[in-house]
């Protein structure tokens, strides 16, 4: 069966590394805290800018790794909770950017999750005829929406941006073969920004409360992420009919160094066929899967007809898994 594949990818990440050492001079953490509960040693946070500027330079270079122009493309997705503003889309700001002139497009609010149900949404898009080369994007700018002051959140997050390219596979043999989503709205009040939506518009009160800013039940949302990214894996390796032998690579969402290793150990899948780069960038959000298969591909490690499995879980609560053979490299 003819099938949607990744044919390019590329990643941004601001120049500016803030190690776990500059949270120790403004907050009551420790580089040690911070390193042996969550496997993150360092982030990146821009220092201006939205989304789409994350975005920009990861599209560039993805399309200049196709060797296309960006009048090529048809469509452009961007999976992001940090959006430039609430309107016109992140989507619609980069295509001007870009000069994506012949392509329309929209943005996707799925928070750790978005990436991956943008690559579905993006595939099928693709392989239903919809479009022919769909711009799939996962950025967030983190630092704009977590409280400096709160040692729980800050330490987490990093800004980055990672993109991929999907257009019909040449071969049969690679490209995306499986998926499955979920989402549990159940869990909305274990992660969320209260205020500056239409419920609570962004008043003078909001900002004083510091509303406007990530809560979170930290050990809920970590409970919930390795139950359910493991489950979600599960169920796609069910459906792919796949054993985890088959997988080269796995690539997970990075969020947390601990809740990677638990959905590892619970699968049974040995730590090396697992993609780790959280401990540089902490958690991106929706740029965290991109921005791993961008890096890996750039590093050689990704080789053509690999089979690799995506799994996310995040905010809403949201999860899902694709199943792909890579098709870069041929
Ligand atoms: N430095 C020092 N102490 C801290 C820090 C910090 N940066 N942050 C929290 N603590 C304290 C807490 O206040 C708490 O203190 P208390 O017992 O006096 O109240 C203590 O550490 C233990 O807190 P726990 O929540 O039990 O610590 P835990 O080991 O669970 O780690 C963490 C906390 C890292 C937030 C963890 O719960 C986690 O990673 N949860 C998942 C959250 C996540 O990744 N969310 C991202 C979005 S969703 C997703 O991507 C899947």
């Amino acid at each position: 069966m003819p099938k949607a594949a990744i044919t390019a990818t590329g990643h941004y990440v601001p120049p500016d590394v803030y190690p776990n050492a500059w949270f120790e001079q403004r907050l009551d953490t420790t580089d040690a805290w911070i390193r042996s509960r969550t496997g993150i040693a360092e982030r990146r946070f821009a220092s201006e800018g939205g989304a789409s500027d994350l975005a920009l330079p990861a599209a560039r270079r993805c399309l200049e790794m196709r060797g296309i122009e960006a009048a090529a493309l048809d469509c452009i997705i961007v999976a992001t909770m940090t959006p430039d503003r609430p309107i016109p889309s992140t989507a619609a700001i980069l295509q001007a950017k870009l000069g994506a002139i012949n392509a329309w497009g929209f943005d996707l609010a799925g928070a750790c999750s978005g990436f991956v149900y943008a690559l579905v949404t993006a595939t099928k898009l693709v392989e239903g005829g919809a479009a022919r080369r769909v711009l799939v994007c996962g950025a967030d700018r983190m630092s704009s929406v977590v409280d400096p002051t709160d040692r729980a959140t800050a330490v987490l997050f990093g800004d980055g941006a990672g993109v991929v390219l999907v257009e019909m596979s040449e071969d049969d043999e690679v490209g995306v073969f499986e998926h499955v989503c979920h989402m549990d709205g159940e869990g909305a009040t274990a992660l969320y920004v209260p205020a500056g939506g239409s419920l609570i518009p962004a008043d003078a009160e909001s900002v004083a409360q510091r509303r406007h800013f990530v809560v979170q039940d930290g050990a809920t949302v970590f409970r919930a992420a390795v139950v359910g990214m493991a489950e979600v894996i599960a169920e796609l390796l069910k459906r792919a009919d796949l054993t985890l032998e088959d997988v080269a690579w796995m690539v997970p969402h990075q969020a947390n160094r601990r809740i990677i290793e638990a959905v590892a150990r619970r699968l049974g899948l040995p730590l090396e066929r697992v993609v780790i780069n959280l401990d540089r960038y902490g958690n991106t959000v929706a740029a965290t899967i991109p921005l791993c298969l961008s890096e890996w591909h750039d590093d050689g490690r990704l080789a053509y007809g690999d089979r690799i499995v995506l799994a996310a879980f995040g905010a809403g609560f949201t999860s899902g898994a694709v199943y792909l053979r890579w098709a870069i490299g041929a």
